[in-house]
């Protein structure tokens, strides 16, 4: 037996609900790396996720931030983040969500991206559309950089690892109506989705940052895609790229370029 949309946003409701609690309260932190963190909500959030996904989905696999693989029987798979925006999250900055995916034979089927703090609940089915509530979802229609805000991220490795994305962001900075990392890659995607912001891109991220919120762009008449223009990102690690089809093109040429410069060494 496979979920429906309403599932999905009911797990992503409890799962807020719960970040919610934690939100106000002091929290538990542990260090996953030098700057990578996880506190009690982003466990006590995947321990509530896999337990109702078990218990109404039994033997269907998942794939969660905290806890990795869990195998199971069939072509179903969930992609659970169980707090997107952790690093927000431990300093009391009011930016983070829940991610929840359903995926049959490695095609996200449903998505629900979860603002606890807001009430936004960004949710897309295949084939059905994008929606806010009532709303449904289009991605903005600019076209050109100068007209376009533009979102990002960096990766926890950032200060040791030269392929941090500074070049890719120094060359579009400068050619954009605005830049902005608000620290969740799943709201990000869903405000591409929303329209809130134009482009969006990011390396090495994981399949359950967007595995949601990538089908909420395609849901809303955008392009989700690796950097490269591949369309599948749920084996492994991924560097994304959504927004318009128009802009997407566009995107990519300015990140090629910045790529193929790197390269030449020049
Ligand atoms: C992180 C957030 C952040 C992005 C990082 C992700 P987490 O997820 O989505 O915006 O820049 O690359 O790892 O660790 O808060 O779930
Ligand atoms: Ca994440
Ligand atoms: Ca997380």
């Amino acid at each position: 037996m496979y979920p429906e949309l309403n599932d999905v946003l009911a797990l992503a409701r409890g799962a807020g609900a719960i970040l919610r609690d934690f939100y106000e309260g002091p929290l538990t932190v542990e260090h996953k790396g030098a700057v990578d963190l996880v506190t009690e909500a982003d466990k006590a959030s995947e321990a509530y996720l896999l337990g109702e996904i078990r218990r109404r989905w039994p033997g269907q696999a998942i794939l969660a931030e905290e806890s990795g693989v869990h195998t199971g029987e069939g072509e179903a798979l969930w992609l659970v983040d169980p707090l997107d925006g952790t690093t927000n999250f431990a300093h009391g900055l009011p930016i983070f969500s829940v991610s929840v995916a359903f995926a049959v034979g490695g095609v996200v089927q449903l998505g629900v991206v979860y603002d606890p703090l807001r009430e936004e609940a960004f949710c897309a089915a295949r084939g059905a559309g994008a929606w806010l509530g009532a709303r449904r979802l289009q991605v903005g229609a600019a076209s050109t950089l100068v007209d376009s805000l533009l979102v990002t991220g960096f990766p926890y490795d950032q200060g040791s690892n030269p392929d941090n994305n500074l070049d890719y962001f120094e060359h579009l900075v400068v050619r954009s109506r605005g830049m902005r990392r608000l620290g969740s890659a799943a709201l990000d995607l869903a405000y591409v989705a929303a329209g809130r912001v134009d482009g969006y891109w990011e390396i090495r991220l994981q399949p359950w940052d967007v595995a949601a919120g990538m089908l909420l762009v395609a849901e809303a008449g955008g392009l989700a895609t690796r950097l490269n223009g591949e369309p599948d990102v749920l084996r492994g690690p991924c560097s994304v790229l959504a927004a318009n089809p128009a802009l997407h093109g566009l995107l990519r040429q300015e990140i090629d370029a910045v790529r193929a410069q790197a390269e030449s060494g020049v």
